[in-house]
C-alpha cells in the first residue's frame, strides 16, 4: 500500500474550489495511497451540479452529516425515516463511495419526543437497542463502518452525563463505560460486518481525555468487546495543531489492533463582515491540513481522512458560532479565582472553545490576596509557585497538617514576595494537596483541580478568625481615628 499523497494535495477544503483544479484529483491520488478520503454531506445538496460533481470527483467516502441521526431518522417513536439516509446512500453507490454511518448513540441532535418524555431506563434500553438493530439492519452492506457512540467521555476524562449514561440511562448508570460496552455488542449483533468506532472531539493528540480512550479501547480489546476503529474528530478551532502527538496517538491506538479514522476534519480560521480571511491565516490553516494529512499518511493504522463538509457555503461552522467562531483567534483564556458558586456545565471548557475559537484554555488557582498565578500542569495539578508556601490546615482547629504526602483540609499560604508585614493567607477553600513530585516532574506542592468552598460545603457557614486579627484591627481603627482628630 503507497502511503504517500503529494504536498499540494494535502489542503483539502480550499484546494478544491481553486479556479484550476488540481490534477490528478484528491481522490486519485487518496487511491494511489491507499487511503479513504471522505467528506460529512447533507442530501439536500446533492441536487446542486457543483456541490455533486465536487464531491464525486474529489473523494472516495461519504458520511450523512445529519441524514442517520436520531433527529432525522425518528420523526416519532413509531417510525423510520429512512429518505435523507437512503439520498446519501444512493449517491455514493452511483459514485463507487464507501458509506460511514455516523452516529447510533449521541447525547445531541434527538427528537424531542425522545429526550422530554421521561422514559425509564427499561424503555431507554428497549428503545435504543430496537434504534440500533433497525438501522444497521436497514443499511446492512451498504454503511461499511458506523460511529457506534459519539462524544461519550468529557473534559476530564470521565463518561458524560448524557440521556443514554445517567440522565436516566440504559440501565447501566454510574457503571462507568459499562453502557458504552453494552452499545458495541448490540451493534455486533445487528451487522456483524460493519466496522465499529469510538468517535469523540478534543482527543486527537495526547492529553488526558485521549488516555481515557485509550484505556477504555485497550480495555475492550483485551476483553473482546466488539470495537474496530476509533474516529477522531479533528475540528481544529483555531489555527494551531499539535500533529506531533496527534501522530503518537494514532500509533498508540493502531498498536491495540484498531483503524483510526479522522471522521470531521475542519480548521476554522477568522474572517471579517465580508466573509474574508487574511492570506497568512489561509497559509497556516493550509499547513495544517497538511501536517494532519501526514500524521495519518505516516500511520499505517490511519485508514481513512474524513473533512466535515466540504465547502464554506454549507459548513456547520458558522452556524454554530452565530458567527462569532474564531473571532479569539490565536488567544488565550485563564480562569481564576473559582467559579464563586456559579454551577457551570461540565463541558464549558468545550463551550467556550466552540464559541470563542480559542484553543489554549489556562486553569489557573488565584487569590487576590496573593502575588502568583499557580497555573496548572498537563496533568491536571495546580501548582504553587516556588515564593509561595502552602499549607494545609486541619478544617477543625487550623492546626497545619505536615507538609508531606496527600493531605485534605483548608488551603493557606505564606507568600515570600510582598515586600511587607503581611505575607501569610488563611483561604475558604478545601483543597487536596500533594507534597510530592507531580507526574509532570515538578516538585513544588500541588493541588487537585476539585476545590470545594467550605462555606459551600456547610451552607453558607465558614468563619475563619486569625489570632491576630483582633488586635491588629483595633490598632489600625486607633491610628486613623487618631489621623482624623
Ligand atoms: C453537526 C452538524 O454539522 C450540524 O449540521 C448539526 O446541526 C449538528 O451537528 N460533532 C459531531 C457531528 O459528531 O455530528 C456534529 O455535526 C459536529 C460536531
Amino acid at each position: 500500500m503507497k502511503r504517500s499523497l503529494r504536498n499540494s494535495t494535502a489542503v483539502l477544503c480550499f484546494a478544491f474550489f481553486a479556479a484550476a483544479a488540481p490534477s490528478p484529483s484528491l481522490r486519485e491520488q487518496a487511491r494511489s495511497a491507499g487511503l479513504l478520503v471522505g467528506a460529512a454531506v447533507r442530501p439536500l445538496h446533492l441536487s446542486e451540479p457543483a456541490y455533486a460533481s465536487t464531491l464525486s470527483r474529489e473523494f472516495n467516502m461519504v458520511e450523512a452529516e445529519d441524514a442517520m441521526k436520531w433527529l432525522t431518522l425518528r420523526p416519532d417513536a413509531a417510525t423510520y425515516d429512512f429518505r435523507q439516509g437512503d439520498a446519501v446512500v444512493r449517491f455514493a453507490q452511483e459514485h463507487y463511495m464507501k458509506i460511514r454511518g455516523h452516529c447510533l448513540v449521541w447525547d445531541h441532535n434527538n427528537p424531542e419526543w425522545l429526550t422530554q418524555n421521561h422514559f425509564t431506563p427499561v424503555q431507554l434500553s428497549r428503545l435504543l437497542h430496537e434504534h440500533i438493530t433497525r438501522v444497521m439492519q436497514h443499511y446492512a452492506g451498504q454503511v461499511f463502518a458506523w460511529d457506534v457512540i459519539n462524544e461519550a467521555i468529557d473534559e476530564n476524562g470521565r463518561v458524560r452525563d448524557s440521556l443514554w449514561y445517567n440522565q436516566p440511562g440504559i440501565g447501566l448508570s454510574e457503571k462507568g463505560v459499562a453502557y458504552i460496552e453494552q452499545v458495541f455488542r448490540w451493534a455486533r449483533e445487528a451487522d456483524p460486518h460493519a466496522l465499529l468506532f469510538y468517535n469523540e472531539a478534543e482527543s486527537e493528540a495526547l492529553n488526558h481525555k485521549s488516555d481515557v480512550i485509550y484505556a477504555m479501547v485497550k480495555d475492550f480489546k483485551q476483553r473482546g468487546v466488539p470495537i474496530d476503529g476509533v474516529g477522531l474528530q479533528m475540528h481544529v478551532p483555531a489555527l494551531s495543531v499539535d500533529s506531533a502527538t496527534l501522530s503518537a496517538n494514532i500509533a498508540r491506538l493502531a498498536a491495540l489492533g484498531v483503524q483510526v479514522h479522522i471522521t470531521e476534519l475542519d480548521v476554522s480560521i477568522p474572517v471579517d463582515s465580508n466573509g474574508l480571511a487574511l492570506a497568512t491565516h489561509v497559509a497556516r490553516q493550509a499547513e495544517i491540513y497538511r501536517s494532519i494529512v501526514h500524521a495519518c499518511l505516516n500511520n499505517p493504522g490511519c485508514t481513512a481522512i474524513q473533512t466535515w463538509g466540504f465547502t464554506d457555503k454549507y459548513s456547520w461552522i458558522g452556524s454554530h458560532s452565530r458567527g462569532a467562531r474564531g473571532q479569539a483567534f490565536n488567544s488565550l483564556v485563564s480562569t481564576g479565582g473559582g467559579a464563586k458558586g456559579a454551577v457551570v456545565p461540565d463541558d464549558w471548557e468545550h463551550l467556550v472553545r466552540e464559541f470563542t475559537g480559542v484553543d489554549h484554555i489556562q486553569h489557573m488557582y488565584v487569590m487576590s490576596e496573593i502575588t502568583a498565578l499557580n497555573k496548572m500542569c498537563e496533568h491536571g495539578r495546580y501548582h504553587f509557585e516556588p515564593w509561595i508556601i502552602p499549607f494545609v490546615l486541619d478544617p477543625a482547629d487550623g492546626r497545619p497538617l505536615p507538609r508531606e504526602g496527600e493531605q485534605i483540609g483548608r488551603a493557606a499560604v505564606f507568600d515570600l514576595l510582598p515586600s511587607s508585614y503581611w505575607g501569610g493567607f488563611i483561604s475558604g477553600d478545601e483543597v487536596a494537596a500533594s507534597f510530592e513530585q507531580c507526574a509532570c516532574g515538578r516538585t513544588t506542592a500541588h493541588l487537585d483541580r476539585r476545590i470545594q468552598r467550605y462555606s459551600d460545603k456547610q451552607n453558607g457557614d465558614d468563619k475563619i478568625t486569625c489570632l491576630a486579627s483582633e488586635e491588629a484591627h483595633r490598632a489600625a481603627l486607633e491610628f486613623l481615628t487618631a489621623r482624623l482628630a
